[in-house]
C-alpha cells in the first residue's frame, strides 16, 4: 500500500485536496470558494490550474462528516488521482480522528490491485496535513491495519484456484504468521484430520487434499483474555460436486474461502494492533470437486464430535465442513465467543441483494454489536431469523440430520449449523452476496471485496482484555 503520512506544511510541488466547505490560503483559497465544489460524500471538483503552482486541487465532498463520508470521500481521491500523483489533503483544525480513519481506509481501500494484476500498485504518496498529528496516529494505524486485512482477503479470494489448494492457502497462512509476533500456526493433514468426516468426505473427491488451519493470536500481558474463536468456510473452489452446479453458477465458485479469507485477516490484524483478547481463527479448507472419489448423495457422514448428516445434495459442502470446525472449537478450546462466516447459500442475494449479508444468533446483544461495527466498518448486515417451525425439515432416516433439507435455503444452513455451537454464545453470518462486487463501487474494487475482515477488525476492537 501506498504511503499516508502527516505533514504540517503544504506543499505547492504536490495536488492539493480540501474538504468542501473548507478553505486555502491565498489566491487558490478565493479560487476553490469561488468554484464552490460539491458537499456530497464521493463527489470530487477538480481544479486544473495549468502553469501554476500547486498544478492541481480537489474539492472533495465528505457529506454530513461521519466517517463513512470521509471513507468515501478517500475513495473517491483516490480514483481521481493519477497513479504517480503525489497529494496533500488539508484537514479541518477540528477534525475527529475518525476522519482520519475514514479518509485513509478509503484510500487504501479503493486502491487496491490483485497482487498479480496487470497494472502495478499506484506509486504516489499522500499527505494528510494538520497542526498536530499526536491526536490521529493511531486512527491512521488502525486504517493502516484493516486495509491491510482486506488486501490480504481480497488478494486471497481473488487468487485463482489452479493456484490456490488447500496446501498453498495453508502455506499463506503460516508465511503471514510468520511476520508478526504473537501468533501460532498450526496445520492438520492426512491422518491428522481422521476425526474431521466431513472436511475428509468434501475433500475427498479433489487431487488438492484437504487442510484444517488453526491461526491464533494471544495478547502478551494480559491475563486469561477473553478468547473469541472465528471460523470460515474454506472451499478453495465449489463445482458443487457430484450434484454439480449449472455453469453460470459455478463460474465464479473461487471465492467460496471468502469467509476462510476474512477470519485469517482480521486475526492477523488483531496481531498488528495488538488487541487485549485472544483470537483464533479455525478454517477448514477443502476443494469441492467431481470425481470418483468424491462423496456422494446418501452418503452418511461422521463429524468432529461423533454426530453424522446424511448428504442429500454434495453442493451443501459449506455446512459439512463447517461442523467439523464448529465442534472442533466447542471441545478442544471452550471459547467465550464464536462468529462464522462463510459463502454458505445462494439464498443471501435472494432475501438480501448483493451487498448485505445474512446474521443470525441467538443473542440479541452480539446481533446489535455486531451490526453496529459493520455500519461502522462500512459492511452490511441484517439479522435474520431461525424460526424452529422448519427444524423437522432436518430430519433423516438414517442420520443425525440431512444436509440440504427443503426450507429457505440460507435460514436452514444456519439451523444446521446451530448444534454444531454447543453452550457458547455465536453469531453465523452468510456472507454469500457481499463477497464479491461486479463492479468498483465507492471503496471497494472490482472482485473480491474481502468482506468480513474489516467489521470483525471493528469488532474485536471493541472488546477489552479481560472478562
Ligand atoms: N458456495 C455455495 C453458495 C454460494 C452461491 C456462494 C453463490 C456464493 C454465491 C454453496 O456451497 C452452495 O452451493 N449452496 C447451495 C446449498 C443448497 C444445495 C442447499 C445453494 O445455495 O444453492
Ligand atoms: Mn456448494
Ligand atoms: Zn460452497
Amino acid at each position: 500500500m501506498f504511503p499516508i503520512a502527516f505533514t504540517e506544511a503544504l506543499d505547492e510541488q504536490r495536488t492539493w485536496i480540501v474538504p468542501a466547505g473548507e478553505t486555502l490560503p491565498g489566491d487558490v483559497g478565493a479560487e476553490v470558494t469561488a468554484l464552490s465544489g460539491s458537499s456530497k460524500a464521493g463527489d470530487v471538483t477538480v481544479l486544473q490550474r495549468p502553469s501554476r503552482r500547486p498544478a492541481r486541487v480537489l474539492v472533495a465532498g465528505v457529506g454530513d462528516g461521519h466517517e463513512a463520508g470521509w471513507r468515501a470521500a478517500g475513495a473517491a481521491i483516490v480514483r481521481a488521482l493519477d497513479d504517480d500523483e503525489h497529494a496533500q489533503i488539508r484537514l479541518p483544525d477540528d477534525a475527529p480522528e475518525a476522519a482520519v480513519r475514514g479518509l485513509a481506509e478509503g484510500l487504501w481501500l479503493a486502491a487496491y490491485r490483485y497482487r498479480s494484476a496487470p497494472r502495478p500498485p499506484r506509486t504516489g504518496t499522500v499527505e494528510f496535513v494538520v497542526s498536530d498529528s499526536s491526536a490521529y496516529a493511531h486512527g491512521l494505524a488502525q486504517a493502516h491495519a484493516t486495509a491491510t486485512a482486506a488486501w490480504l482477503a481480497r488478494d486471497l479470494t481473488n487468487t485463482p484456484a489452479s493456484e490456490k489448494t488447500p496446501a498453498w492457502l495453508a502455506d499463506q497462512v503460516v508465511a503471514e504468521a510468520a511476520t508478526r509476533p504473537g501468533l501460532t500456526v498450526t496445520v492438520l493433514a492426512g491422518d491428522q484430520l481422521e476425526r474431521f468426516g466431513g472436511l475428509r468426505a468434501v475433500g475427498g473427491g479433489s487431487v488438492s487434499p484437504p487442510r484444517f488451519v488453526e491461526l491464533s493470536w494471544t495478547p502478551p500481558g494480559v491475563e486469561s483474555p477473553r478468547h473469541v474463536v472465528l471460523v470460515g468456510k474454506g472451499i478453495t473452489f465449489d463445482t458443487g460436486g457430484i450434484s454439480i452446479k449449472p455453469r453460470d453458477a459455478m463460474k465464479l465458485m473461487k471465492k467460496d474461502m471468502g469467509g476462510a479469507a476474512a477470519v485469517i485477516a482480521a486475526t492477523l490484524a488483531a496481531a498488528d494492533l495488538s488487541l487485549p483478547v485472544r483470537v483464533t481463527a479455525l478454517t477448514p479448507l477443502a476443494e469441492n470437486a467431481v470425481s470418483g472419489s468424491a462423496f456422494r448423495p446418501g452418503d452418511v457422514i461422521t463429524h468432529y464430535d461423533g454426530s453424522t448428516s446424511e448428504n442429500t445434495n454434495s453442493d451443501a459442502e459449506g455446512r459439512i465442513v463447517l461442523a467439523d470446525a464448529l465442534a472442533y472449537a466447542a471441545e478442544r478450546l471452550r471459547p467465550d465467543l464464536v462468529l462464522n462466516l462463510a459463502t454458505l447459500t445462494g439464498a443471501n442475494a435472494v432475501a438480501l441483494g448483493k451487498r448485505t449479508a445474512a446474521l443470525y444468533s441467538p443473542d440479541d446483544a452480539l446481533a446489535q454489536a455486531l451490526k453496529a461495527a459493520g455500519t461502522a466498518a462500512g459492511e452490511q448486515m441484517w439479522q435474520l431469523p431461525m424460526p424452529t417451525d422448519y427444524v423437522d425439515y432436518l430430519r433423516s432416516d438414517i442420520a443425525d440430520r440431512i444436509s440440504a433439507p427443503q426450507g429457505p435455503g440460507s435460514v436452514m444452513a444456519a439451523l444446521f449449523l446451530r448444534d454444531f455451537f454447543g453452550d457458547t454464545t455465536w453469531a453465523h453470518l452468510d456472507m454469500s452476496a457481499p463477497s464479491w462486487a461486479e463492479s468498483a463501487d465507492g471503496e471497494l474494487t472490482k472482485g473480491a471485496t474481502g468482506w468480513g475482515a474489516r467489521t470483525l477488525i471493528r469488532y474485536l476492537s471493541t472488546l477489552d482484555g479481560s472478562q
